[in-house]
């Protein structure tokens, strides 16, 4: 299929999204993926709700972006950011420190519940679609990644519109819609999550090898994509 092809694809998909879930919401980490479907939404489908989970962990390139995609398509959507609870996560810095993440898979897993998981649930609250970034090619853990899946977790809808598509096809809509990025991406860092989580990778490297790198691949996912994981 052509990237044309896609593009279209994705618009009908994101148009019936709009029309058969309302309301739906995208989940903008602020990645390549997310911006495309930011884009994407704001011609095409603009009823869809965007949010970002601001994990307060984030990269300073991050949050400029996200003031860039406040600026550019926040009067055409509605954009929300969500928080982590503040007396959980104080609780939890007291007892592990406020780089827990590196002393154990457990605790990694314990800070992305805080900062990402329960927030998520949030956001989610009263949709009846979330739409995420996601790619097959991402990862190991996403090989077999549908299009639209039940979501049983949250109870709503799920949909990866960007499925089956490249990091180039990515890329090339970014370019050719002049669509704002990651300062981030143009160092070496394809996936960008929590800055003490997240590092450049090398030439030839896996494109999720900057995430948890002292992690093994399999556990690589943050809680948000449940199905993602394997038992
Ligand atoms: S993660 O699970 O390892 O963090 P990744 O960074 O690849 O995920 O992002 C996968 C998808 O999860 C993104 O396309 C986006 O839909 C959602 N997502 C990840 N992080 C966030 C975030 N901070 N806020 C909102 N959505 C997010
Ligand atoms: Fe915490 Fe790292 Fe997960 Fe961010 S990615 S929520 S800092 S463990």
């Amino acid at each position: 299929m052509t990237l044309e092809a896609k593009i279209a694809a994705a618009a009908v998909l994101l148009e019936r999204i709009q029309d058969e879930f309302s309301p739906a919401t995208l989940a903008s980490s602020l990645g390549a993926e997310d911006m495309v479907l930011t884009d994407l939404i704001a011609r095409h489908a603009p009823g869809i709700s965007v949010f970002s989970l601001d994990t307060g962990r984030l990269n300073p390139e991050t949050y400029d972006l996200l003031a860039k995609v406040q600026a550019t398509y926040g009067k055409t959507l509605t954009i929300r950011v969500f928080y982590p609870q503040p007396d959980t996560l104080q609780a939890f810095v007291e007892a592990n420190g406020i780089n827990a993440f590196y002393h154990s898979v457990e605790l990694r897993k314990a800070c992305c519940a805080i900062r990402k998981v329960e927030p998520l649930k949030r956001a989610l609250a009263g949709h009846h679609a979330w739409i995420t970034g996601m790619r097959r090619s991402q990862s190991i853990t996403r090989a077999d990644l549908p299009l639209e899946e039940w979501d049983a977790e949250h109870g709503l809808r799920k949909f990866n519109p960007l499925a089956d598509w490249s990091e180039k096809e990515v890329w090339d809509y970014i370019r050719s819609h002049g669509v704002p990025y990651n300062a981030l991406h143009d160092q070496h860092y394809p996936s960008i999550g929590c800055a003490p989580c997240t590092r450049a990778i090398a030439v030839g490297e896996d494109i999720r090898a900057g995430r948890w790198w002292w992690e093994d691949a399999t556990t690589k996912e943050c809680g948000l994509h449940v199905k993602n994981i394997q038992p």
